[in-house]
């Protein structure tokens, strides 16, 4: 879909003529939006912000897919980068391949982790992010200088193995200054726009992975009880604490390749900081999001626990390696 600056130009995105130099057909959707309402009152000029989710780098998800994902992210020519989690499959058997695919952005690059890494070891997952020179925010928050303008990014931690944190990642947010959130999980939203964070973006569900006839939407939205399942949620306007909240549909998969239908497709997305809300072409407005409910006491217990296991067994097995 051409956008208002396409039309005006004659020139097109550059993320468009990439995709007709690659040699095989995208599977890859880029979807742009305009920012919150607020960023529009707080930037004197746009900030590009690329966002790129579950990257599941392993045996499930080809290389090829992962370097076109991180080449559509470069030619967006972002000002920064952000990953929200999610980046390993099973273990820590593709980390070679986790540090080829990091080593393709070109950043600034912001990242949390997502359940998936804190089952695979997060201790090991966030080196190998660092060692590409992608800050994690383990519940906390950084101030980003892109030319001489100041932007506020806060990583709030996995929140379904129990690792989020919202108030230790807002202690100290400045109010005056434009802020992002990047969470795994899009739920942790609200509560961060209650502390003054207007923008969150996430990732997890996949998108539900096949769409046609909204079958995402009726099992990750009505079975799971995700309010968030895939796109843009909320509000850009401002007002009383409020806020919006993209759940990105993610390059990998942890366990099924498929992926139908178009709001299914891997996608990299990118906002535009600083331009109101309507002043672009985009793929969809916000949605209403679904009535929620909230995993039980027993399976959040269940889903930590899972990360406590994991790591007894990957110790164990090195105790074994050293006695032989
Ligand atoms: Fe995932």
């Amino acid at each position: 879909m051409p956008d208002r600056l396409s039309r005006s130009t004659g020139l097109r995105p550059p993320w468009e003529l990439l995709r007709e130099l690659l040699p095989l057909r995208s599977s890859i959707a880029v979807r742009r939006f305009a920012g919150h309402a607020v960023h529009a009152t707080q930037l004197e000029r746009p900030l590009r912000i690329v966002h790129v989710t579950d990257l599941h780098v392993g045996r499930v998800t080809p290389m090829r897919v992962q370097f076109e994902a991180a080449a559509l992210a470069n030619a967006a020519k972002p000002d920064l980068i952000a990953l929200t989690g999610d980046f390993v499959c099973h273990g820590q058997r593709y980390l070679d391949e986790l540090r080829e695919v990091l080593a393709r952005f070109e950043g600034p690059v912001y990242a949390t982790l997502g359940n998936h890494d804190h089952w695979s070891g997060s201790r090991e997952i966030r080196q190998v992010l660092r060692k590409a020179n992608i800050e994690v925010l383990d519940n906390a928050h950084t101030v980003v200088e892109i030319a001489g303008q100041k932007v506020q990014i806060v990583g709030v931690d996995d929140a379904y193995t129990g690792h989020a944190d919202v108030k230790k990642a807002v202690r100290g947010l400045h109010h005056d200054l434009p802020a992002i959130a990047l969470s795994h999980i899009a739920e942790e939203a609200e509560s961060l726009w209650e502390h003054g964070v207007p923008l969150v973006l996430s990732g997890h569900t996949h998108a539900g992975q096949v769409t046609v006839a909204g079958l995402n939407e009726m099992i990750f939205g009505c079975v799971i009880g995700h309010r968030y399942v895939h796109g843009l949620y909320g509000t850009r306007q401002t007002g009383p604490p409020s806020g919006a909240v993209y759940v990105g549909a993610g390059i990998g998969a942890a366990v099924m390749p498929l992926r139908v239908g178009q709001r299914a497709k891997r996608e990299v997305t990118i906002f535009e900081l600083g331009l109101p809300p309507g002043s672009i072409d985009e793929e969809h407005g916000e949605q209403p999001g679904h009535a929620g409910r909230p995993p039980t006491a027993r399976k959040q217990a269940q889903r930590a626990a899972k990360v406590v296991r994991n790591q007894q067994k990957r110790d164990q097995a090195a105790h074994r390696t050293r006695r032989k």
